[in-house]
């Protein structure tokens, strides 16, 4: 099995703050059945600013070190990017998925779905494609089914409460596929989904679970992360 998400690289973002904790988390994952690791550090400018070269260096010496330790993973180096307006500078000097063209991003809930689109599209124009991280975890690409679910809600709620229909209410999505016009447009651009594990397991909440299962019946994922920060993690995640 293949952890397309995990932050188990040490001191580098808000994943483990020590390279034993990095240790223990490499050795759940081998139990866990997994056999290569992507190390995704976030780059958010900002708040996350390890450069390439720090991430593939942390690579190499954790590989090293869970090598003599004689746990069976094979690290590969990556990012987990923050899709805003400076992405585009930041990928003058991409860090892809070890030797593929993938780019692990993630889309923030603030970001309008009208640059998120040009942004993705900009990156395919560039030769890459992008993996977008748990679009279970971000409203923006929620499934229909969801949305249909709470307007429901709020229908039966105005009825009781004899409000009158909101005019923006009269939006509406496609029925076919997710029903997600920003999901369908990242489809057909060629992105890639991951969804992460913990989602399945309630970790994020409900909303998150729902969305995760209502995607993955529609075939969207094409790959998983554990999207492990911390050691005690891994017991909700690889379960
Ligand atoms: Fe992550």
């Amino acid at each position: 099995m293949i952890d397309w998400h995990c932050h188990i690289l040490a001191g580098l973002d808000d994943g483990p703050s020590d390279p034993e904790q990095s240790l223990t988390m490499a050795g759940l994952l081998s139990q866990a059945g997994f056999s290569t690791v992507y190390c995704t550090p976030h780059l958010m400018r900002g708040r996350f600013e390890a450069s390439n070269q720090q991430v593939r260096q942390g690579v190499e010496q954790l590989q090293q070190t869970i090598t003599r330790h004689g746990i069976p993973l094979l690290l590969q180096p990556g990012r987990e990017y923050y899709l805003d307006e400076r992405l585009p500078e930041l990928l003058r000097d991409p860090l892809p998925l070890g030797d593929s063209r993938l780019l692990l991003i993630e889309i923030p809930s603030s970001i309008p779905a009208e640059s998120a689109c040009q942004l993705l599209y900009g990156i395919v124009r560039s030769g890459f494609t992008p993996v977008i991280a748990h679009p279970e975890r971000c409203p923006l690409l929620e499934p229909a089914l969801q949305r249909t679910e709470r307007r429901n809600i709020w229908s039966s709620l105005r009825r009781l409460l004899h409000v009158q229909k909101r005019p923006q209410e009269k939006q509406h999505f496609t029925t076919e596929s997710t029903g997600n016009p920003l999901l369908e447009y990242l489809r057909d651009l060629g992105c890639s989904f991951q969804g992460d594990l913990g989602s399945f397991n309630g970790l994020y909440g409900q909303r998150a679970r729902t969305a995760a299962e209502t995607l993955r019946r529609l075939n969207v994922f094409d790959r998983y992360g554990s999207d492990l920060h911390f050691p005690l993690q891994a017991k909700s995640i690889l379960r």
